[in-house]
């Protein structure tokens, strides 16, 4: 990847779901700084300390996941939330990552979904109200636990 970005092949290379000690050994194979970090990032899954740590090193934080595979969509507080924004819990969600400075990537298969999960540029979520969905953090995964990868 280094290769290709030297050649101009490539305009930003990065990494995925790598945690502080993997990008502090990076250090040591690699002579590129990532230019990207993609990891699961929603409500119930907030790495602060990794996003602290990329933003440091000037590495974008890619949050995957985002409605924790529609697990956050459902619960009690997003709904709660959505409703008082006039919102969809999805768009609840996807702003609450932007807010945080995380780029966000929701997927959908429907075209109204879709439709729907770019709407999110035109409110704002109360900083109270975003305190309230950092607090959702119980450290589940919807994805996998890099945590395991030495
Ligand atoms: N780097 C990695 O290791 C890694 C791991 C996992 C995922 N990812 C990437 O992260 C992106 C998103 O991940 P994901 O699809 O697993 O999780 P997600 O975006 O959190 O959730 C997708 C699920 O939510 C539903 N959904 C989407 N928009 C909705 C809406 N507005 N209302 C209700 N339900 C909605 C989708 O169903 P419908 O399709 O039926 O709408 C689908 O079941 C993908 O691009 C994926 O490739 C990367």
């Amino acid at each position: 990847m280094e290769e290709l970005y030297e050649k101009g092949l490539c305009k930003s290379i990065g990494v995925s779901n790598f945690l502080i000690s993997h990008l502090e050994q990076l250090k040591e194979d690699c002579v590129i700084t990532p230019h990207v970090n993609q990891v699961e990032y929603h409500p119930f899954q907030r790495p602060q300390e990794l996003v602290d740590y990329c933003r440091s090193r000037d590495i974008v934080f890619e949050g995957y996941c985002p409605l924790a595979k529609g697990e956050a969509l459902t619960h009690p507080t997003v709904i709660e939330l959505a409703k008082k924004y006039g919102r969809t819990p999805a768009q609840i969600c996807i702003r609450w990552s932007i807010q945080n400075g995380i780029v966000t990537i929701p997927k959908s298969t429907k075209a109204e979904r879709i439709e729907e999960n770019c709407k999110v540029f035109d409110f704002t979520i109360a900083e109270d109200d975003v305190e309230i969905l950092n607090g959702m953090h119980d450290g589940r995964h919807v994805s996998w636990d890099p945590s395991f990868i030495v």
